[in-house]
């Protein structure tokens, strides 16, 4: 059984699919990988590094889709530049394992009808179960760690300060003050690094239970009284706030967010828009030369300024909305894609064929598509929702 790997298409991306390490333990279990003409080029890996661990190159794309019973890649796949889709080129009834960006329901219906034109089966791999078994083919908490961790060093080379507070012949420099919103994957690692920087670092987060991890690396938690209230969904997803809980706590965190020279935003709740926590009126209120650093910008922003895919300076405030971070650190990024991507291949394969049972928690969580039909239930919902919309 044949694994392509194309280059990815889309425009700014650097990632790769798999790196070579892995292919030699797909290789180990008797699949095949064969690999797209410089596809690994701008995460550092030549064709000769995948050569070298067992893969084969392919330069003719349309060869190697055509010819692949399973397809990884990084992103979704899209409208090539030549015309056409990248579906149209796979294998009918292929397995696809890509991050479609279907958690809380793939929107995209026409990829969805697109995929099961082809009968493709298709994993998104940001719908993989958040339980044990499944930890290491866990791409949000991967990806979501190199964000945080590169959120600061934007934060820090755009800021006009420096971020420890040193005690110098030539006078006592304060410590840069962060606070981070969202202390998930991505906001715990923009905390520990801060914290690396030498920045005074505050936290907040809607969920109670992060509180004793945000203080077990060195920052202060921001209380807010929410109100009781389940502040967690089953998976320990935090849950959209009532439109009164928002005013408050925008009310409490306006303060912490005008005192601060960095504001590191990483909220987002499944399937939603992201919340706004940042209005205008904040914005204005912070010191000019502050930064905003906001991860929500995929999901439209945690501020109400941030432009997606830029970086903006309003009322003297830089506010970076910048997408794909993870993809500005390709080398590890590749390499934690590929962990994650391959664990969840060696997982499906069973000595000769794919196991895909439906009642496997990670096949009934991230199989989105099979045999020309969507199983994936928040897919369904969604798809449903929109179309009757
Ligand atoms: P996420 O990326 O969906 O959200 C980021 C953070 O924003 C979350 O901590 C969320 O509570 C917070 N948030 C949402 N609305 C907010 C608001 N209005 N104000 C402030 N904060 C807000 O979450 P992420 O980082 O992907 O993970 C969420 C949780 O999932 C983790 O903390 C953990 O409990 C669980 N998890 C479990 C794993 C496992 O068991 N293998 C692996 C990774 C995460």
């Amino acid at each position: 059984m044949k694994i392509a790997v194309p280059k990815e298409i889309v425009g700014g991306e650097t990632r790769v699919a798999l790196v070579p390490a892995c292919v030699s333990k797909l290789k180990k279990v008797g699949l095949d990988v064969v690999v797209e003409a410089g596809a690994g080029k701008a995460a550092g890996v030549s064709d000769d590094d995948y050569t070298a661990k067992g893969a084969t190159i392919e330069s003719d794309r349309a060869k190697l889709c055509a010819s692949a019973e399973v397809v990884a890649k990084v992103n979704a796949p899209g409208a090539l530049d030549g015309g056409g889709h990248e579906i149209d080129g796979f294998k009918e009834g292929a397995i696809l394992f890509a991050n479609l960006s279907a958690l809380g329901g793939l929107a995209d219906a026409d990829l969805a009808s697109r995929l099961n034109a082809r009968k493709i089966t298709a994993f998104s791999l940001d719908c993989v179960p958040r339980i044990t078994r499944a930890q290491s083919m866990d791409i949000l908490s991967s990806m979501s760690t190199i964000s945080g961790y590169k959120a600061v060093l934007i934060a820090a080379d755009t800021l006009p300060k420096m971020m420890p507070m040193m005690m110098t012949a030539a006078g006592t420099v304060a410590a840069a003050k962060v606070l981070v919103i969202g202390a998930g994957v991505a906001g715990l690692q923009a905390i520990a690094t801060a914290k690396r920087l030498g920045a005074v670092v505050e936290a907040f987060d809607t969920r109670p239970v992060v509180k004793e991890q945000v203080q077990s690396l060195g920052a202060k938690f921001v209380e807010v009284d929410l109100g009781s209230r389940d502040a967690e969904d089953a998976s320990g997803y935090a849950k959209a706030l009532t439109e009164e809980q928002q005013e408050k706590q925008k009310q409490e965190l306006g303060k912490h967010i005008m005192q601060s020279d960095v504001v590191i935003t990483t909220a987002l709740i499944p399937g939603r828009r992201a919340p706004i926590l940042i209005t205008e009126e904040m914005v204005k209120g912070m010191r000019p030369s502050s930064v905003i650093v906001d991860l929500a910008a995929e999901r439209e922003g945690n501020c109400e300024l941030t432009e997606p895919g830029q970086t903006v300076v309003k009322h003297g405030v830089t506010i970076c909305g910048l997408l794909n971070l993870p993809g500005k650190v390709a080398v590890h990024a590749s390499q934690m894609f590929s962990r994650n991507v391959s664990t969840l291949i060696l997982d499906q394969w069973k000595e000769t064929k794919f196991a895909l049972d439906p009642k496997d928690e990670v096949v009934a969580g991230a199989m989105i598509t099979r045999d020309g039909k969507v199983v994936h239930g928040p897919t369904k919902e969604r798809l449903a929702k929109e179309g009757s919309s």
